[in-house]
């Protein structure tokens, strides 16, 4: 983490987990264990059937109510799918875009990310944009060029004054619901390398600024380790923000109360 010129977020995504009952009680047990005041932002990704519940509930633990995915679209016939406008309008702040099993299970593909990154800023909500090698790919030394095209490709078009609301996930595929979680090293090198990337796309101002979160098994027990590094600016955390107890751990590893 580099406090002093970027944001630190502890963003939980919940999957398709937790039915909307469970927000409250859940939220309930999460403010018992975070200290009074925080060095990040927290954000929950929820279901869209858990979003309303997690606006309310959330408020008081200044949870900031995420989404887990956005149409691509203004609006109109695509039926199941949910706009960004309607997004903004009940309050989601950030949203998940091109997240791994969005890409291999939905075929979602580098264009359809980038434009749910566009309809996402034109709405007002910050796009949290999941980029990841997968197993096969690091062990034939492309992660970089693959992380490489991934990043161009969901920012082509994008502003520079738009760039300073993204967010940007490293989440290697081979780390996600795995237990096996990538080393701080192999975090670091590739945060940093996304970094190098913003800085020869937008130049070194906005690049410092960028915060990077890394995913794929980030728990309590290795939380620190990984956000100790300079170029990890955060977690995207799947199963252990599904535990208050675990994903507070989290949350305090991220450091100092300096809210
Ligand atoms: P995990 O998921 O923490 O369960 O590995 C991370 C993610 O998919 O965002």
């Amino acid at each position: 983490m580099n406090t002093k010129y970027r944001k630190t977020i502890i963003a939980g995504n919940w999957k398709m987990n937790m039915l909307a009952s469970d927000v409250k009680p859940f939220v309930d047990e999460l403010k018992t264990y975070l200290p009074k005041t925080r060095s990040c932002d927290t954000v929950l990704c929820v279901p869209a059937v858990n979003i309303c519940s997690m606006l309310k509930y959330g408020k008081e633990a200044k949870i900031i109510c995420g989404a887990q995915d956005v149409s691509e679209h203004d609006k109109g016939a695509y039926t199941g799918d949910i706009s960004a406008a309607q997004l903004n309008d009940i309050g989601v702040k950030y949203c998940i875009v091109g997240h791994s099993e969005r890409r291999a299970y939905y075929a979602e593909g580098d264009l359809k990310v980038n434009a749910k990154v566009k309809k996402l800023l034109e709405n007002k909500i910050h796009p949290i944009i999941c980029v990841g090698e997968s197993l096969e790919q690091r062990e034939k030394n492309l992660t970089m060029s693959h992380i490489n095209y991934q990043i161009r490709a969901a920012l082509s078009g994008i502003e520079l004054s738009e760039l300073r609301h993204c967010v940007i996930a490293y989440e290697p595929i081979w780390a996600i619901g795995t237990g096996k979680t990538a080393t701080s090293e192999q975090a670091q090198e590739v945060c940093c390398e996304i970094r190098a990337i913003i800085r020869e796309m937008y130049g070194a101002r906005p690049a410092r600024s960028i915060s990077i979160l890394y995913g794929g098994s980030m728990n309590a027990k290795n939380a620190a380790e990984l956000l100790a590094q300079p170029d990890v600016d955060g977690g995207l955390i799947g199963g252990a923000s599904l535990k208050p107890a675990d994903f507070a751990e989290i949350i305090k590893a991220t450091g100092a109360d300096n809210e």
